[in-house]
């Protein structure tokens, strides 16, 4: 009897998730299985809400963006129903039998491994493929999505460099990444950023100033500063770790009253750092007399066609999925590991977070050509 597949995609969407579903479903169809897809992430499933996923669907997907699937960043154990979060765990591995599935396909970035791996740990066959626009998906090299939106990022700063040129203005340009440099760095790199600054070397901002008035000395009165979204000043730094480590101390106590204390003063400093690129353009404008301006890239930056690296990674993690289902192998998370695609323990995965190495050869190469990078070195 042909395997019956299920696919999800949950997280952020991303250019590439598309041509993922696309080589699952056309790889399935010649293999004898049959694919239906759940809407929403973990939440369709739960809710049973389901896409066939054969035939005619299966065309024009290579170069669409988003996620025909639609996509939620709802948690099995932690889903809002009416009003409250409920554990859904158990619906959802009832459903999974319901639909006599023989494995799950979950596409996500970190968060959704965690939750995969939750899934496959009550007995599900689960298998994930790794997409995020970040690349902080841990024992992969890449995700898909990152170069489709380092390309995009790339180019937007491309054409804030003529316009600060023009004006003889700072630009501060925030870019996506959540926690990790990678996004930041990258199109920092590829673009010729004067200063970039991400979440994994915590910047001094009169450091900052002072490479943009050294600049300005030079006859260049105009700088491009592309930040990372999770990027940290000295003192954020230092009492986000306070914060962390504190959290750390209370829950090896199980003090738990502690713990929620905690979190809310962690919820805290993430409220006030809403601002934080606004705040560090405002503060630039005044340590270096020169006019700013901030461009946050935002959603754009997920947004569209996936580029030809991208559209070829989704295409071989998508079949090598299929490969891998036909031989029965199950809880691992299939990664790109130097020229291979290899299965990987979804344990191994999680709780573990791929940030730039602070000895990555992108650093150096940037220092090497007198980037900032808030430390000044
Ligand atoms: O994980 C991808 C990402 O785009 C991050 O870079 C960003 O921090 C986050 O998602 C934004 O999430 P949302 O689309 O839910 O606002």
């Amino acid at each position: 009897m042909a395997k019956h597949v299920g696919i999800l995609t949950a997280g952020g969407d991303c250019p590439g998730l598309n041509a993922a579903i696309r080589a699952i479903g056309k790889g399935a169809m010649n293999t004898n299985m049959r694919v239906t897809g759940f809407r929403d992430g973990f939440r369709g499933l739960m809710e049973n809400r389901t896409v066939v996923l054969e035939g005619e669907s299966m065309t024009g997907l290579l170069t669409l963006g988003g996620t025909i699937l639609g996509t939620s960043r709802d948690k099995p154990h932690r889903m809002p129903v009416n009003g409250s979060l409920k554990d859904m765990t158990d619906v959802i591995v009832d459903n999974y039998h319901r639909h006599h599935l023989d494995a799950l396909v979950c596409i996500g970035g970190g968060g959704t491994q965690k939750n995969a791996y939750r899934l496959a740990k009550k007995g599900l066959n689960i298998i994930t493929l790794p997409k995020t626009i970040d690349n902080d998906v841990a024992m992969t090299d890449i995700s898909f999505g990152y170069d489709t939106a380092l390309s995009i990022a790339t180019e937007a700063i491309d054409r804030l460099h003529s316009t600060a040129h023009s004006h003889h203005r700072i630009i501060v340009v925030e870019i996506m990444g959540h926690n990790a440099g990678w996004l930041g760095l990258g199109a920092g790199l590829a673009s010729g950023a004067d200063v970039i600054l991400i979440p994994e070397i915590p910047y001094d901002i009169q450091l900052v100033a002072n490479a943009i008035h050294k600049r300005v000395q030079r006859g260049r009165n105009f700088s491009i500063v592309a930040v990372s979204e999770g990027a940290l000043s000295l003192k954020e730094h230092k009492i986000l770790n306070v914060l962390k480590a504190r959290k750390e101390e209370a829950r090896a106590q199980d003090k738990r009253k502690l713990m929620r204390k905690i979190v809310a003063d962690l919820a805290d400093f993430e409220e006030n750092r809403t601002n934080h690129t606004l705040n560090l353009a405002r503060i630039l404008e005044e340590l270096t007399g020169l006019e700013a301006r901030l461009t946050i890239l935002g959603h754009l930056q997920r947004g569209g066609t996936p580029s030809a690296t991208d559209r070829v990674l989704s295409t071989k993690l998508g079949t090598a999925c299929i490969r891998l289902i036909k031989e029965g192998v199950f809880g691992v998370m299939i990664a790109v590991q130097g020229r291979k695609v290899v299965p990987v323990p979804l344990e191994e995965v999680v709780n573990k977070r791929r940030i730039v190495p602070l000895n990555h050869a992108w650093i150096e190469s940037a220092r090497s050509v007198g980037t900032c990078l808030g430390d000044c070195r």
